[in-house]
This record gives structure tokens, C-alpha cells and sequence, in this order.
């Protein structure tokens, strides 16, 4: 299996993307991984890692959960259809169930990367509704297809691919006289807003302007869609971030961790009354569609997600979560490259700032095209990697470093890190 994985790491450089070959092993990050081990990644030296990025949130509970495997090898050792021609899945519909029963939301559709999902709302806001117009927060990261991408933070993600969808309009970040004026728009079908900006560096919204999105949504017409899929699933102490707003959104949209780690899979979900103004005639019923749509084996694994995912663990990142807030705010809080950390449950984002020092920029580690760039995120990554841990900074804001470590990591795990930052810290301080 080892020889099988290097022809492999060796094959991804010629056939898929030298570039990202090429970022990782610049980077020293530790990529070679063969095997897992606790829910930890093991690289072909036996050298153990705890990923504090939990597989960019896809790995709730560390990598290859026992459980969802077990759920999955008991469907596969079954003889039960996978796939249903007529595209009724009694798969889907379960999963529609509990997700109910968490949740609230009696109508879900599923796909399999979240870009789908957010397409998938998109397409239902301007149905339903029947305007055009669609608002979203600066700063935002909703994936990578034409729709999300049309709500994407300016940069590399964004500036290539335009024109972008017609009568998709960003709102600055947290203001309020904006937000009033895109309410006031008669042609407006719905604000699209993640709970916490991750890729703009673990940015929360302040209570006063999710207070007013969530009144001026209900009084004026347009569908408030909450894009869950870093915040959703338990990582800030809640089922839902949303449970936390002053009411529920229209519709929500959740992928990563719902297919256990092991296997793609997104929903979208919403009320049913909003569900039949676009889907609600014969005509109409399979207008958004995709082939595999509630397909049996990802709706296995999100069924064995959400089992895993009872309310004992969703509480416990609560506890979690303030434990890793004192640890980080012990250790690094008053470090001289720390200028503020933030975030909720098991989510944070350390903002880092680097000292006045050519060591600490592109141009000194041989990437003048990345000059203007903070590098002292990847910096601080490097040193992570070199004991033992995975982290990554965020897309948007490379000065923050993001941790979201899986739910299921011991308070002595997350204690440890937080001596480990402090020590990567230290050493980095010390360079110049
Ligand atoms: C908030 C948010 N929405 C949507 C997406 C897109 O998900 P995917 O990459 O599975 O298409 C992401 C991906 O990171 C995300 O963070």
C-alpha cells in the first residue's frame, strides 16, 4: 500500500497540480501520510499528526471514525439498492427525517460538495421569491462554482473567472445603513450570510446587525440563507450557529463533516412552504436536480454522522471550547505576534502580527510572486508541523491562523496544543 501511496504522490504532480505539489513541499508541510491512527494522520517516518484543521472541517470526529466506517460496511455487506432509478430513496428520505428532528427544517435537498448546496439556495431564493437580486457580506467564501463564486471575496478565487452572475451584490461587513438599503429593494430575493467568516479569519457579525438582518429579512420579503457548512454540524457548541440568532433562517446549508469524513455530502434545507413556491407542481418538481441526490451510501454515512453527533457531543464543545479559549489565552495571548484571538466552541482564529523584519516575508523565503502577503501564518504553521500538528491559515486573511481541531479532541489534546503554539511563537520571536 505504501508503494501504491507514493506512485501516487509522485502521479498527483504530473496528473492533477504541480503548483499545490509544489505549495506543500515549499512549505514543509508534512504530507506523505500513509496511514491514521486515533484519528491522528501517520506519514511514512511513523510520525503521528493531530490535525487542527480536522481535514478542513471535514472530519468531525478525527480522521476515519470507526463508527461511520461500521455504517458503511454494514450497508456495502447488504444487498439493498444503492441507487434508486425512480429517485424516491428511502435513504434520503431518513436522512430528510433526522435532519428535521435536529433541526427543525422540513425540506432538505442533498448533493455532495457544498458549492451545491449554496447553488441549490440560490436557485430556490429566486424561485420562491420571484426577484432577481441576491446580497452577500464581504469577505465571504461560499465555494468555487459559478453561483458561490459570484458571492466570493475578491482575489484569486474570484478575479479570473468574471463576468459573474448578474444581480449578485456584495454588502460591506457589518454595516448597518447598507444592509438597511438592500432590505429597502423591492428586487431583493435573499442575503446570504455565514454565522462566522472563516476564510476572512474567524470573523463574527456583531449581534446588533444579525438582529437587524434577521427582523429586516422577516418584514420585507427576501429568504435569509445561513451558509452553515464551516459553523454548522456542532464545531461552535450548537447543532446550528443559527440557533444562536434572534430567529431561525430560511434555509440553511450544511456539507463537509455531514458524510462522516468518508464521503461527500451537502444539503440544503428549508421550509416547506418555501420549497413548494419554486418545486411545488409537477411541472416543476425535479427542476433542480442532481444524478446522485440522496444516493444510499452518503446518506448511510450522514445517518451515522448525525447518531455520532447526539447532543451530549454538541454540548461537550461547549465546555470544550471555553476550556480552549483560557489554554490559547494563557499561552499566547500576550505574545507579541498575537494581536487578538477569537471564535467560538472548537472554531478560533489566532490573528497573528509579524514584527517590522525582512525574515518574516515572502521575499526572504523565496517567493517574491507572494510579496505583500503575511507570511507569518505559514511561518507559524511550519513550526506546528514540526511538532506534530495541522493547522492552516485562512483564505482570505493569510495573518490569522484558524484551529478547528475535531470535536472529539481531549481537553489534555487541546492544552498541548496550546503550549505547542506558544513554544512555535517563541522560537519564531526569537529569529530576528
Ligand atoms: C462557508 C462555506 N461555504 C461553502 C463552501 C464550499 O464547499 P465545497 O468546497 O464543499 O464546495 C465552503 C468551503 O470551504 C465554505 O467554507
Amino acid at each position: 500500500m505504501e508503494a501504491f501511496l507514493q506512485q501516487g504522490y509522485d502521479d498527483f504532480r504530473t496528473f492533477i497540480n504541480p503548483w499545490v505539489a509544489a505549495r506543500a513541499e515549499f512549505s514543509g508541510e508534512p504530507f506523505h501520510m500513509v496511514s491514521t491512527r486515533n484519528g491522528c494522520l501517520v506519514d511514512a517516518d511513523d510520525r503521528v499528526y493531530r490535525d487542527f484543521l480536522a481535514g478542513w472541517g471535514t472530519q468531525l470526529f478525527g480522521h476515519r471514525p470507526a463508527a461511520i466506517e461500521q455504517a458503511l460496511r454494514a450497508y456495502l455487506d447488504g444487498t439493498t439498492p444503492s441507487f434508486y432509478t425512480s429517485g424516491v430513496s428511502p435513504y434520503a428520505g431518513q436522512l430528510g427525517k433526522r435532519l428535521h428532528d435536529r433541526t427543525g427544517y422540513d425540506a432538505a435537498y442533498f448533493a455532495s460538495g457544498g458549492a451545491e448546496a449554496v447553488e441549490a439556495a440560490m436557485k430556490l431564493a429566486r424561485a420562491a421569491i420571484g426577484r432577481p437580486r441576491i446580497a452577500y457580506v464581504e469577505g465571504a467564501y461560499h465555494g468555487c462554482t459559478y453561483g458561490s463564486v459570484a458571492m466570493m471575496h475578491h482575489g484569486p478565487y474570484r478575479d479570473s473567472f468574471g463576468p459573474h452572475l448578474p444581480q449578485v451584490d456584495v454588502l460591506p461587513f457589518n454595516d448597518l445603513a447598507a444592509l438597511d438599503t438592500v432590505l429597502a429593494d423591492p428586487h431583493l430575493a435573499a442575503i446570504v450570510v455565514e454565522p462566522i467568516q472563516v476564510e476572512s479569519g474567524v470573523r463574527m457579525h456583531s449581534e446588533h446587525y444579525l438582529q437587524r438582518l434577521c427582523k429586516g429579512t422577516a418584514t420585507q420579503g427576501p429568504l435569509l440563507i445561513a451558509d452553515e457548512i464551516q459553523t454548522g454540524l456542532g464545531r461552535t457548541g450548537q447543532f446550528l450557529r443559527s440557533e444562536t440568532w434572534p430567529r431561525q433562517p430560511d434555509v440553511i446549508t450544511l456539507a463537509k463533516a455531514l458524510g462522516g469524513g468518508l464521503i461527500p455530502l451537502s444539503a440544503m434545507l428549508t421550509r416547506r412552504d418555501i420549497f413548494d413556491r419554486a418545486y411545488g407542481n409537477f411541472a416543476l418538481a425535479e427542476a433542480h436536480a442532481s444524478t446522485f441526490s440522496g444516493n444510499a451510501l452518503a446518506c448511510v454515512a450522514g445517518l451515522a454522522t448525525l447518531e455520532q453527533l447526539n447532543d451530549t457531543v454538541v454540548a461537550s464543545v461547549r465546555n470544550k471550547g471555553e476550556l480552549f479559549r483560557e489554554r490559547l489565552q494563557q499561552a499566547v495571548g500576550s505574545s507579541p505576534l498575537v494581536s487578538a484571538i477569537h471564535g467560538s466552541g472548537l472554531l478560533w482564529g489566532i490573528e497573528l502580527q509579524a514584527p517590522d523584519h525582512p525574515y518574516f516575508s515572502f521575499d526572504y523565503l523565496g517567493l517574491p510572486e507572494l510579496s505583500g502577503q503575511p507570511a507569518i501564518g505559514l511561518m507559524v504553521m511550519h513550526q506546528l508541523y514540526k511538532a506534530g500538528y495541522l493547522t492552516q491559515v485562512c483564505g482570505h486573511a493569510w495573518h490569522v491562523l484558524r484551529l478547528q481541531p475535531p470535536l472529539t479532541t481531549s481537553d489534555a489534546e487541546l492544552a498541548a496544543f496550546a503550549q505547542a503554539l506558544a513554544h512555535a511563537l517563541d522560537t519564531l520571536w526569537k529569529l530576528q
